[in-house]
C-alpha cells in the first residue's frame, strides 16, 4: 500500500477542518503505521472541529483496520484555566459546534468509525466501554487540568507499545502538559519531539527499537535540548515564520500608532493599516 498516498488523500480531506500543522498530522499518521497492528482503539482528547478525529477514521478505514477512533470534546471550549500553568490558554476558548462535526462526520462517511463523545472529559469518560483499550491516543486539550484527566484515564488502557502523542508541549508560555505529562508519567518518560509544539512517547515500551533516542528526557529537570532543536530544519522554518509573523504585526502596530497618535478621534480608515489588531479595530 501506497501510504503516503494515504496520508496525502486523507489530510486534504480533513485539513479544513483541523488547526494542526500538515506536520504534525503526519508524525501522528507514522505513529498511526507503526502501532496498527496492536490491539485497541484511537482516542482523541480535545476534537475541536474534528479534523484529526476524521483523518485518523479515514486512514483506519483505508488500512483496513477494525478500530474505532474516539473523540471528545466538550463543544463549550477550553474549561477554566490556571494562568501559571496555562499561559495565554483561557477558559471558553475554542468553542466548537457539535451538530456541524455530526454533519461533517457523515458527509465524510465515517458514522460508523468515529465515535463522537461530547462533554467534559471527567463526564464523558464515564461513559466509556468498560473494556476500552488504545493503540494510539492523542491529547490536544492545551491545558493543565484536561491533560491530567486524560492521561490518568489512557495510561492504564494503553496497548503493549503503544502511543501517546501530546500536543502542546512546547507552547510558547504554557507549561501545563508538560508539567502533567512529567507528573502522570513519572521520570522514566522519554519524549520524542514531534513538529511544533508536539512530542510523543511510548510509555508501555517502544514497538521501534531502532528509533533514534529521544530528543527530551524529563530525567534530572532537562526538559529539551535546544542545540538538538536547533539542528532541525522544520524548527528553523517554524521560528523563522513566526518571527515574521510577529515582525509583521509590530509593523502593523507601528504604523497604527503613527496613524492615531495625538488625534483624539480614530481616522476612519485607520482598522484598515492593522487589520491583525482587533482590539484595536473601529466598530
Ligand atoms: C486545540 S483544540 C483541539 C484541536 C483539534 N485537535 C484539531 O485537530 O483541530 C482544544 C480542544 O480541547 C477541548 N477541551 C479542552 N479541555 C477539555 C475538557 N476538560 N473536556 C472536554 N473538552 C476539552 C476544547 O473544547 C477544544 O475544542
Amino acid at each position: 500500500m501506497d501510504l503516503d498516498a494515504v496520508f496525502e488523500r486523507n489530510y486534504a480531506l480533513a485539513a479544513p477542518h483541523t488547526l494542526l500543522m500538515k506536520a504534525q498530522v503526519r508524525s501522528i499518521f507514522d505513529r498511526l503505521v507503526e502501532v496498527r497492528h496492536l490491539p485497541g482503539d484511537c482516542i482523541e482528547f480535545g476534537g475541536f472541529r474534528g479534523g484529526l478525529s476524521f483523518f485518523l477514521g479515514l486512514c483506519v478505514r483505508d488500512l483496513g483496520l477494525a478500530k474505532r477512533v474516539f473523540m471528545l470534546d466538550s463543544f463549550e471550549g477550553l474549561p477554566p484555566t490556571d494562568s501559571r500553568l496555562d499561559g495565554p490558554f483561557q477558559g471558553g476558548m475554542m468553542v466548537s459546534d457539535l451538530a456541524s462535526v455530526l454533519q461533517q462526520r457523515a458527509m465524510l462517511g465515517l458514522d460508523a468509525v468515529v465515535e463522537v463523545r461530547p462533554g467534559w472529559f471527567q463526564d464523558s469518560l464515564e461513559k466509556m466501554p468498560a473494556t476500552a483499550q488504545f493503540c494510539l491516543a492523542h491529547l490536544d486539550a492545551d491545558v493543565y487540568s484536561s491533560t491530567k484527566t486524560a492521561l490518568r484515564y489512557v495510561l492504564p488502557r494503553l496497548a503493549q507499545g503503544g502511543a501517546l502523542v501530546l500536543d502542546d508541549c512546547l507552547f510558547f508560555g504554557a507549561t501545563g502538559v508538560l508539567q502533567a505529562a512529567e507528573e502522570e508519567i513519572g521520570s522514566g518518560l522519554h519524549l520524542h519531539l514531534g513538529p511544533k509544539t508536539q512530542a510523543f512517547a511510548f510509555p508501555a515500551g517502544d514497538p521501534n527499537p531502532r528509533r533514534r533516542a529521544p530528543v527530551w528526557r524529563t530525567l534530572g529537570g532537562r526538559r529539551y535540548d535546544v542545540a538538538e532543536l536547533l539542528q532541525r530544519a522544520d524548527y528553523i522554518e517554524l521560528v523563522a515564520s513566526e518571527a515574521a509573523y510577529f515582525r509583521g504585526l509590530a509593523q502593523a502596530y507601528g504604523d497604527y500608532l503613527e496613524l492615531v497618535s495625538g488625534k483624539p478621534e480614530l481616522p476612519p480608515d485607520s482598522h484598515r493599516v492593522a487589520p491583525n489588531i482587533g482590539i484595536l479595530r473601529k466598530s
